[in-house]
């Protein structure tokens, strides 16, 4: 079973599990540990370029504070690029809360390996995921590693996914700035760069502007803030509605403003609908004919200036 395979080469990997001393040779000798090491590391950071070379795009997606959206952006920001006929895959660095599996309707798979690497699980033809969920034997354990051990996976992820070609990779994180964006950004220095997600409320702009700083301190190009759950929409007339009331012309307010002070690019707002959450459990998507209008125009603005955003770098 490719999870138990997965298990020992990471533990292998690290410190504080390495196993126990290689057997004497005939020659008496013992292979150098650090020198085994080094191999490891060459031949991982071989892999990374031969399947990182293969992707065109590579977005991360990052916020401030839990729970705004992150995971139902980039799920359905995949879906939109795939039904624009992009071959797009979404990778779930979100190891202790992996939801891309539930939010794509595969919960509960489990990935196989090659000797080419992991393969990713497929949605669509041109859309595929991986996620740590499709390693893991039990559904609803608890995935509890250590900060090196998580930081480890997420390389192997980036380095042994065999995702073939792809035009797009988009990759969710955990809220906040810890190990994980951390070293999803260390391993892909050429990404085009971050998508951070927020609400309009303050108490979620404060995280969102440590987010972009975040971003700036590891390199990380900021293409956008997207502002989700920005209004309602309406439930008789269909339209979207403010969250804060009409704002006057030319007035900024909430992620606009805030990406403006910050001197970095807005994506654009999707409002909130009741509709969503059943929708993102159920595994469908917010692109589709089933999803609001509002919901889906707004994924569908918010995909134009994504790519008119891109193809400015
Ligand atoms: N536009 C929206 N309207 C209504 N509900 C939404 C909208 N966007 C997301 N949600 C709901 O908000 C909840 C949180 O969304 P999601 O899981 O995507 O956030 P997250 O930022 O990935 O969370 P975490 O930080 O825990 O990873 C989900 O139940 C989702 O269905
Ligand atoms: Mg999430």
């Amino acid at each position: 079973m490719a999870s138990d395979d997965w298990r020992k080469s990471y533990e292998q990997t690290n410190p504080d599990d390495a196993p126990p001393p290689a057997e004497a040779d005939d020659s008496g000798l013992r292979p150098s540990p650090t020198l085994e090491r080094m191999k490891q590391e060459a031949a991982m950071a071989q892999r990374t370029k031969q399947h990182l070379g293969a992707i065109k795009h590579k977005l991360i997606v990052l916020s401030g504070k839990g729970g705004v959206g992150k995971s139902t952006v980039t799920v359905n920001l995949g879906w939109e690029l795939a039904l624009r006929d992009f071959t797009v895959g979404l990778l779930d660095a979100d190891i202790h809360g992996p939801n891309l599996p539930l939010l794509l309707g595969v919960e509960g798979l489990h990935a196989s390996a090659t000797p080419e690497g992991i393969e990713p699980i497929d949605i669509l033809p041109n859309l595929k995921v991986m996620s740590v969920s499709f390693l893991i034997a039990e559904d609803n354990a608890p995935v509890i590693w250590r900060g090196p051990i998580k930081g480890q996976l997420i390389k192997q992820f980036i380095s042994d996914v065999d995702w073939g070609l792809l035009d797009w990779l988009i990759i969710d994180n955990p809220p906040g700035t810890g190990d994980e964006p951390l070293t999803v950004a260390q391993t892909i220095p050429d990404a085009d760069g971050a998508i951070i997600v927020t609400l309009p409320q303050e108490v979620s702009l404060m995280d969102c502007r440590k987010a972009i700083n975040f971003a700036r301190a590891v390199g990380l190009r900021v293409l956008g803030v997207v502002e989700n759950m920005s209004g309602f929409v309406c439930p008789h007339c269909n339209q979207p509605i403010e969250l804060f009331g009409v704002s006057s012309p030319g007035e900024l307010r909430g992620g606009e403003k805030m990406a403006q002070e910050m001197g970095v690019p807005f994506l654009g707002k999707i409002p909130m609908a009741a509709q969503v959450a059943a929708m993102g459990d159920a595994g469908q998507s917010l692109v589709g004919p089933m999803a609001p209008e509002g919901v889906r125009e707004a994924y569908k603005r918010l995909t134009d200036r994504l790519l008119i955003e891109v193809a400015s770098l």
